[in-house]
């Protein structure tokens, strides 16, 4: 367990170490440089607030404060998008391995899934819609727009849909695999009783959000 404060947290972002040594972790430049820029420019509330603004919906350590939607987003969700990806025929080569692209762009798409959890300007409770806000959000960022353009469509489907069927404008069916494998990853990683073992989480063993 990490333990941290609010200003140490806001102080430091992406040079955080379980941050570093995720971003550490992509093969392309360009997105790992998208990806740390999406989370520098993000509002500070995704830094230091709990996952859940109700306490409903997320495990205890998606609810520490400051620093519960990063375990969720950083931490947490990354080892099941890291496990999950390998289920699909489409992220994988002739020996069952995920394809550094594909990794890339699944990682790249769970890492910002939530960058517009409660809102742009930051509000106090989770906005319904944040998976497009969060898209129109991406969009706007020049280190985005350096992406390819099929790059591009894949994280923002990714991040537009990943509620699935609390997505507010859902459409049913035909959806890519990618968004499939990010609503699994955010789904599962965040029901109640998951426990993670040998992960080090931002300050666990502080009181859950009421
Ligand atoms: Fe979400
Ligand atoms: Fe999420």
């Amino acid at each position: 367990m990490i333990k941290l404060t609010k200003e140490k947290i806001l102080r430091l972002r992406t040079e955080l170490p379980p941050i570093k040594e995720a971003l550490a972790k992509f093969n392309d430049d360009l997105i790992r440089e998208f990806v740390r820029d999406a989370l520098e420019r993000a509002p500070d509330g995704l830094w230091l607030d709990p996952c859940s603004s109700s306490g409903r919906y997320h495990p205890p350590f998606d609810q520490v404060v400051p620093g519960g939607i990063i375990n969720h987003l950083i931490i947490v969700g990354l080892y099941f998008v890291e496990q999950g990806i390998r289920r699909y025929p489409e992220f994988t080569n002739d020996k069952s391995e995920p394809t550094p692209r594909w990794l890339d762009l699944a990682r790249a798409t769970f890492m910002v899934h939530d960058i517009a959890k409660s809102g742009i300007p930051w509000e106090k409770r989770t906005d319904p819609n944040h998976g497009s806000l969060g898209a129109q959000f991406l969009n706007r960022l020049q280190s985005f727009r350096e992406l390819d353009l099929a790059d591009r469509i894949m994280i923002l489907k990714g991040v537009t849909w990943h509620m699935g069927r609390w997505t507010p404008t859902r459409k049913l069916g035909c959806f890519d695999a990618i968004v499939l494998l990010i609503r699994e990853a955010d789904y599962y990683s965040t029901r109640k009783r998951v426990r993670i073992a040998g992960l080090e989480l931002i300050n666990y063993s502080s009181l859950p959000a009421k």
